[in-house]
């Protein structure tokens, strides 16, 4: 099993992010956070000063659309449950109990941030979230995707989420795991899987600056951080090989003017949210 730990101190950091613009509680903040966010000022001052956007509007655009996609498909689906994997510190579960008390919401993480979450959640006036151990690189067992699946209601309608993982793996490896989550998808009468996807624009007016983010990311956690896919049609493709149906590519700039807490900016995005479907 390959050890994928050092990831986790991004989740200190996109943690920081979302309390920073008012998407969380303080609760949900540490002193990794606090830090890592004062290290990346300059690096975003100078991303906005030449590239016209910083790492902070491309990680709100996709949080934000993501909640969008997920409520809708709770309030016109009629989802019931939700398994967020690799969740971080994000108060995305938090939020949706609070906005939906009858949906089943799991969030999943390595050991290490799954203990942290759970210390930082024991604070919120929200107890009783339910945090599971799961490596998505498992393929069997109670820690594995198709562990966590098989553990929730088989008669629910279910969406499986990830935010600010798929970016950490080369191609090849993430698209295993994406086979995976579609097989295990199929237990439920409807599944959707929601992700974001940074995808490989090299005709992007800011693609140096693409790449120089690339490898800030890279830096903090001491690995690689390739894009994915040249174009909306390679991803639409991609998804539908690994067996996903109703694969949607979504741009955020569709939906400026639609979403309030969605932040726009004039150059061209740089992020994509797939929205795609397995039914049994
Ligand atoms: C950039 S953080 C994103 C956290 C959260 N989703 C957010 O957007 O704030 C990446 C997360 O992936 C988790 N992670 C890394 N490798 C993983 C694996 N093999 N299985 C599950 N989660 C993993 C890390 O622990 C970390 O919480």
């Amino acid at each position: 099993m390959t050890d994928t730990s050092r990831i986790s101190v991004s989740a200190h950091y996109t943690g920081y992010i979302w309390y920073k613009h008012g998407l969380s509680a303080k609760n949900f903040i540490t002193d990794t956070g606090r830090r890592i966010n004062m290290i990346a000022a300059p690096i975003n001052a100078f991303l906005r000063l030449v590239g016209g956007a910083d790492i902070d509007i491309f990680l709100l655009q996709r949080h934000t659309v993501i909640d969008h996609k997920v409520e809708e498909l709770i309030e016109k689906e009629g989802v019931t449950q939700i398994v967020e994997l690799a969740c971080g510190l994000s108060p995305r579960g938090y939020r949706f109990r609070k906005k939906y008390p009858h949906i089943r919401y799991v969030e999943c993480d390595l050991p290490g941030i799954v203990a942290k979450k759970r210390e930082l959640l024991d604070g919120t006036d929200l107890p009783g979230q339910e945090l599971r151990v799961c490596d998505v690189f498992n393929t069997a067992g109670p820690e594995s995707i198709k562990g966590i699946l098989e553990s929730l209601d088989p008669q629910q309608k279910t969406i499986i989420v990830t935010e600010g993982l798929v970016n950490y793996f080369e191609l090849p490896v993430i698209r295993e795991v994406w086979s995976r989550m579609a097989d295990a998808l199929k237990r439920f009468p409807q599944g959707w899987y929601i992700t974001e996807l940074y995808p490989d624009f090299a005709d992007h007016p800011s693609y140096r600056y693409v790449k120089f983010a690339q490898k800030t990311v890279g830096f903090l956690t001491k690995g690689d951080w390739p894009l994915h896919y040249p174009s909306d049609e390679a991803i639409q493709k991609g998804f539908q090989e690994d067996g996903f149906n109703d694969v949607e590519v979504i741009d955020p700039a569709s939906y400026y003017g639609k979403l309030p807490l969605l932040p726009e900016v004039k150059i061209k995005t740089l992020v994509r949210i797939i929205k795609c479907s397995v039914s049994r």
